[in-house]
C-alpha cells in the first residue's frame, strides 16, 4: 500500500537555492548596522544513552539562513571591505571520523557548495571569532543554544573589554537577532511553501495509511509506525514532532505519548502526527472510529469540531487578526455544546475566559505559525496587539472537544465519556483566501467511514 500511495505523491520540490539562501542573508543583513558581527549557532548534540546520540536535529535559524544541516557549525557575519561576508565554520573532514559516523562536506565542500564566503574549521572557532568579536561594536547572538559558543563569545568580549578600556574604543553589546529573523520566517516564499506542501502531502498519504490499517484491535503503537513508516517510505526525514495516537480515554490528553493501548470496538482513536521535510513541518490531527463508524453521539461531536474547523478556516483571510479563527472556532463550538446540553450557560457567558464552561471542553489554542519548526516564529501580539494575517504566512486550525470522564475537575457528560476530537490542518494565507496545504487529509464523516479499516 505504502508504493500505491507514493506513487500518487508529486514530485519532490527541489531544495531551496543559494541564491535564496543569500538574499535571506542581505535581507538580514540589511537590519543590521555595519559594526555589527552576527553569530548563529547549531544546537549541541544531545545524547540518548551512553555514546548514542539521538538523530541530530540543527537550529532552525541557521538552517534558514544557509541550509546547513551538521553539527558543530557557527555562521558568522561581519562587514568587511565594504561587503557584508558570511562565514562558516564547520566540522572539517576526518577519515577515521567519516569512516564511524558518515562522510562530511568539510571546509572544502561548505565553500563549494554552501552560500557562504568563507569556510573555517570549527576547531579554529575559538580565535578567528575572537578576532571577529575585537572588530564589532554589537554582537547579534542568542545566548543559551549552544554553551561552548556562548564561552568563546563571552571570554571573547571579556577580552575586548580589556582593550576597550586601553583604547577607548566602544562598549561590546550583545543582542539577540532571532526576532528580526522571526519576522523574515514569518512569510513564506514560493519555495519553502513547496517543501510545506510536500510534507503536508506525505503527511495526509500516512494518515490514510493509519485509517486503513485501522480497526478494533489494532494498536496505537501499529497505527503509529503506519504514520511514521510511510513518513520515511516517502523520503522525508521522520516526524516534526513526537506522534500522538490515542484511543478512547487517551484521546482527552492533548499530548499522551505513550501509544501503547489496543484500540477498542467503539472507540474513537485521535492521530496527532506530521512529518519533517528538509526542515520545514507539517502538523495534522484526524480522529476516527476504531471500528469504522462513528455512534450517533460521536458524530455529533465530530460533526461539530468540523463545522468550527471550517469556520476557523474561513477567517484566515488576509488583513484579519491571527486569533479571528480562534474566535470563531470557539464561537461554533460553545452554540453546539449550548445546543447539545453538554453547555447551560448563554453564549457570551459560555465564551468567557474565566468562569465559561467552553473552556472546560476546550482548553488550547486554535492556531499557531507552522514552518520550519512545528510552533513556528514570530510574535503574535506586537505591540500588544494581534497580528494582522499577511499573504504567505502559515497556520495550523485545530479545535478540539475532549470529554476526559476521568477528570475529578469537571462533570463529564456520560454520552460523550472519554471521547477526544481534535482535527487540524495547515493553513497558507493567500491574497485570493485560505489554502488547506494538508487538503489531501480526508476530514469528513462519509470520507472517514469509507475509508477506515479498508486495509493495506
Ligand atoms: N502537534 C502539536 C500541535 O498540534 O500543536
Ligand atoms: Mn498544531
Ligand atoms: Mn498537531
Amino acid at each position: 500500500m505504502f508504493a500505491e500511495m507514493f506513487a500518487q505523491l508529486s514530485e519532490m520540490p527541489s531544495p531551496i537555492s543559494n541564491s535564496e539562501y543569500v538574499s535571506r542573508q542581505n535581507k538580514l543583513y540589511q537590519s543590521l548596522e555595519q559594526t555589527d558581527l552576527l553569530i548563529l549557532c547549531s544546537s549541541p548534540e544531545t545524547i540518548h544513552s551512553n555514546d548514542v546520540h539521538h538523530p541530530y536535529r540543527t537550529q532552525s535559524n541557521l538552517l534558514y539562513l544557509c541550509g546547513w544541516t551538521e553539527p558543530d557549525a557557527v555562521l558568522c557575519a561581519k562587514f568587511n571591505n565594504n561587503k557584508w561576508e558570511t562565514h562558516l565554520f564547520v566540522q572539517p573532514k576526518d577519515t577515521l571520523k567519516e569512516i564511524w559516523e558518515g562522510r562530511r562536506p568539510g571546509v572544502e565542500g561548505a565553500l563549494s557548495d554552501w552560500p557562504v564566503d568563507i569556510a573555517h574549521s570549527v576547531n579554529d572557532l575559538d580565535s578567528i571569532l575572537a578576532d571577529l568579536v575585537a572588530g564589532a561594536s554589537r554582537v547579534m547572538h542568542r545566548m543559551g543554544i549552544n554553551s561552548d559558543v556562548d564561552q568563546i563569545v563571552t571570554d571573547a568580549i571579556m577580552r575586548r573589554d580589556r582593550a576597550r578600556q586601553r583604547l577607548g574604543s566602544g562598549p561590546v553589546a550583545v543582542e539577540d537577532p532571532s526576532n528580526r529573523l522571526a519576522e523574515m520566517r514569518l512569510i513564506k516564499s514560493d519555495s519553502e511553501i513547496s517543501q510545506m506542501k510536500f510534507a503536508s502531502d506525505v503527511s495526509s498519504f500516512a494518515h490514510i495509511a493509519a485509517m486503513r490499517h485501522g480497526g478494533s484491535g489494532a494498536t496505537e503503537n501499529q497505527l503509529q509506525s503506519m504514520i511514521e513508516g510511510f513518513f520515511r517510505y516517502a523520503g522525508t526525514s521522520g516526524w516534526s514532532y513526537p506522534s500522538i495516537v490515542g484511543s478512547g480515554e487517551n484521546a482527552t490528553i492533548l499530548h499522551y505519548k505513550e501509544n501503547v493501548d489496543t484500540c477498542k470496538d467503539g472507540e474513537v482513536v485521535l492521530i496527532d502526527a506530521g512529518a519533517e521535510f528538509r526542515g520545514y513541518a507539517a502538523d495534522i490531527t484526524r480522529s476516527w472510529p476504531n471500528n469504522g463508524k462513528f455512534t450517533d453521539a460521536q458524530k455529533e461531536i465530530y460533526q461539530l469540531v468540523l463545522d468550527s474547523q471550517l469556520a476557523a478556516i474561513d477567517e484566515c483571510v488576509v488583513g484579519k487578526p491571527y486569533n479571528a479563527p480562534h474566535e470563531a472556532a470557539r464561537r461554533v463550538l460553545a452554540e453546539g455544546l449550548i445546543r447539545l446540553g453538554v453547555i447551560n450557560q448563554s453564549l457570551d457567558e459560555a465564551l468567557d475566559m474565566e468562569s465559561g464552561e467552553l473552556k472546560n471542553w476546550y482548553m488550547h489554542n486554535t492556531s499557531h505559525w507552522i514552518g520550519l519548526d512545528v510552533h513556528d516564529v514570530g510574535v503574535y501580539l506586537p505591540d500588544g496587539k494581534p497580528r494582522l494575517l499577511e499573504s504567505g504566512m502559515c497556520l495550523t486550525i485545530e479545535p478540539g472537544l475532549y470529554f476526559g470522564a476521568w477528570r475529578p475537575d469537571v462533570n463529564c457528560p456520560k454520552k460523550y465519556a472519554n471521547l477526544g476530537v481534535r482535527i487540524e490542518d495547515d493553513i497558507l494565507i493567500t491574497d485570493s483566501g485560505p489554502v488547506v496545504l494538508t487538503e489531501k487529509c480526508p476530514k469528513t464523516i462519509d470520507e472517514i467511514e469509507s475509508i477506515v479499516g479498508k486495509g493495506i
